[in-house]
């Protein structure tokens, strides 16, 4: 049976393009980045060409990029390392953040090192501004904001430069977790003032394992990993040579493909809404359905006895979705974001998450099927 991925947001296919590079980087290219002979020498190469390309991609300088193992670890180091060497002590986040976010706040507080704050979000999962601004307004402490970009389960995306620009008028320092964003929507550093970015391959067709952080010029922190001198003595450890390669190479494409691949994947979304609405008058939709990132749409099904089938249902029948988040051990323990917004709702959520790769026929496939199983 022909299987449909529509699980885009919880990770994507590997490029060809890019397995292509890390192989040959694999086949070829076994010398440690940290030793000086030629094989050293030229590892250490593919790894600075490879900053270089993230770099461009955000318009930073290549000392302000750092690799790492992901987006977890990536989200972890901003927050931590914002309160252990930059003096935070307070930190403003949401309720909608994701776990790896989420559960480093718990850390820091049980720590009692900084203060947590969530600021409001309204009935459609955007972040309220005025609240921000209201929270920011109170205190003299030195306060870090952590905002995702866009929500890995309804999509709903941060106004990025109009966050950053409160926060610079404030006195804030701002991390954002692009997670989800990265490669899918272009990102001007020189002209937004962030002061941490969480990016991860495996979210734009590269590799699982390896992702970056963006430190900005301004902040320096001190290594998250003890350990060598690697990635300018931030990260102690052997790199990812294969992984850090075969990122760049994605990042690379998503950045040549950005306008052509968004164009398809929000016209899959545009008509998965509409049929989805066509068909089925009892399904709602969660999150900021219009506003939101292209690629997802986390659809609201109601209460019924077949309704804690659905997933399965659809996985039986070839097609690939999630619950809410699939970033953990795929237990469905019922997602955070999705009972925030709807607390007390009996309603089932599936996210349907797009890629280019995707087409209108699998899209008609999906509706037609969801008819026996409602
Ligand atoms: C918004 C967001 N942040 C962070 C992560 C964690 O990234 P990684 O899987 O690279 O650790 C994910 C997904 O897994 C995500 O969707």
């Amino acid at each position: 049976m022909k299987r449909i991925f529509f699980d885009n947001s919880a990770t994507t296919p590997l490029d060809p393009e890019v397995l292509a590079v890390m192989t040959e980087v694999m086949a070829k290219n076994f010398g440690n980045p940290s030793s000086i002979h030629a094989e050293g020498r030229q590892a250490r190469a593919l790894i600075e060409a490879a900053r270089k390309t993230v770099a461009n991609a955000l318009n930073c300088s290549i000392g302000e990029i750092f690799f790492t193992s992901g987006g977890t670890e990536a989200n972890n180091m901003a927050l931590k390392n914002s309160v252990r060497d930059l003096g935070v002590t307070r930190i403003i986040s949401s309720p909608l953040e994701h776990h790896c976010v989420l559960h480093s706040l718990q850390t820091i507080a049980a720590s009692g090192e900084a203060a947590v704050e969530m600021v409001r979000i309204n009935e459609l999962g955007n972040v309220c501004l005025d609240d921000l601004r209201r929270l920011l307004a109170t205190g003299d402490q030195k306060t870090l904001v952590s905002l995702m970009h866009a929500n890995n389960e309804i999509g709903n995306l941060l106004p990025l430069e109009e966050v950053a620009a409160i926060c610079e008028a404030a006195g804030a320092l701002f991390h954002c977790d692009t997670v989800q964003t990265m490669g899918y929507y272009p990102l001007d550093l020189a002209a937004t003032r962030v002061n941490f970015l969480a990016g991860s391959a495996h979210k734009f067709y590269g590799p699982k394992g390896v992702g970056f952080i963006y430190v900005n010029n301004d902040n320096i922190i001190k290594p998250y990993l003890d350990g060598g001198a690697q990635e300018r003595n931030m990260r102690g450890g052997t790199e990812n040579i294969y992984g850090i390669v075969g990122l760049a190479k994605a990042v690379e494409k998503a950045v040549a493909e950005r306008a052509e691949r968004a164009a398809t994947v929000q016209k899959l979304k545009n008509h998965f809404h509409a049929k989805l609405q066509e068909k089925y008058p009892q399904v709602a939709f969660n999150g900021d359905v219009t506003g939101g990132h292209y690629k997802v749409l986390s659809v609201s099904f109601p209460e019924s006895p077949k309704g804690d089938l659905l997933l399965m249902n659809l996985d039986l029948n070839g097609i690939s979705a999630s619950g809410g988040s699939a970033c953990s051990s795929g237990i469905d323990v019922g997602s955070h974001v999705i009972g925030h917004l709807h607390p007390d709702s009996k309603r089932h959520t599936i996210r349907f998450s797009f890629s280019h790769h995707n087409t209108e026929e699998e899209v008609n496939y999906v509706v037609d099927k969801l008819a026996g199983m409602l």
